[in-house]
């Protein structure tokens, strides 16, 4: 991990701020996501402060601070889904798995996050894990879907 984040910085001249979100979107796009080890670096690297990266990180919501589980699943909460339920299929979800969108289970079996729309709105709700859209969610449907995910 340590010589790949070196290896992105180098891409970028120092202390020059406007290399922050390329900087950012290479260490997740090899990493997976944004460690504590890649904010302190290229803090150095840019000579700002780690706040100012984690701010930046923080808002932008493709980037994520937990390492991907081997299942990442996609709630959606977009407008169809949420009136078929979507918000109670989030809350169960996070019952079953004991995380919380943007978070990673100890196991690393699963990864969570919510989107606003999966551009499949007739079949709501829908859940999407790995690249596998699961239509006309259920909470009764959780526990036998996640089961087909190592
Ligand atoms: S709102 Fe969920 S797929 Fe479009």
């Amino acid at each position: 991990m340590k010589d790949t984040i070196d290896t992105i910085l180098k891409q970028y001249p120092v202390n020059d701020r406007g290399s922050l979100i390329p900087m950012l979107q290479g260490v997740q796009k090899q990493e997976g996501y944004i460690s504590k080890e890649a904010v302190v670096k290229i803090s150095r690297h840019l000579r700002v402060s780690r706040g100012t990266v984690y701010g930046v990180t923080t808002f932008y919501s493709q980037f994520k601070f937990n390492p991907p589980g081997r299942n990442s699943i996609k709630i959606c909460l977009g407008t169809a889904c949420h009136v078929q339920g979507g918000d109670f299929l989030l809350n169960a979800l996070q019952l079953e798995i004991g995380i919380k969108p943007g978070e990673t289970t100890e196991d690393g079996r699963f990864d969570l996050e919510r989107v606003a729309c999966l551009g499949c709105c007739a079949i709501a709700p829908v859940m999407m894990i790995n690249k596998n859209i699961h239509s006309h969610m259920s909470v009764i449907k959780i526990r036998q879907v996640l089961s087909n995910y190592a």
